[in-house]
């Protein structure tokens, strides 16, 4: 089992497994749009921050997520583990 993911002294259980888009329509905005909307789908449920892990190798999607406002977060092994934050006022969540 996954070693939990402790950010800002809280367990971040929800995970994005994957996000693929084809390589035939790479870079028109699909990827970006995709994670929008599983983040308000988040939000309404009350999630305040997601985690994910990409390859460490795998500098596109890196730069995908940290222009997403991801923060890395650690590395385990091959991986990168990155966390989302929801939540832009504390003082709301
Ligand atoms: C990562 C992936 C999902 C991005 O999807 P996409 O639809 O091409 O991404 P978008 O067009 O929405 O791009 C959003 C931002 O990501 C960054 N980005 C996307 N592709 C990039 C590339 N090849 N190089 C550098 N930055 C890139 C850019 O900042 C871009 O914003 P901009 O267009 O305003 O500059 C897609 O490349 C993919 O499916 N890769 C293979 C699977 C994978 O690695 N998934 C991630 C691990 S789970």
């Amino acid at each position: 089992m996954l070693r939990p993911v402790i950010y800002k002294q809280t367990a971040v259980d929800t995970c994005l497994t994957a996000i693929c888009v084809a390589d035939t329509h790479r870079g028109r905005g699909i990827g970006k749009q995709l994670v929008k909307s599983l983040e308000l789908f988040l939000v309404d449920l009350g999630i305040r921050a997601y985690r994910l892990e990409t390859l460490a190798k795998n500098n596109v999607s890196r730069t995908f997520y940290k222009n997403l406002f991801f923060v890395e977060h650690e590395t385990r092994g091959r991986n990168v583990i990155l966390v989302k934050d929801l939540c832009s006022d504390p003082n709301q969540c």
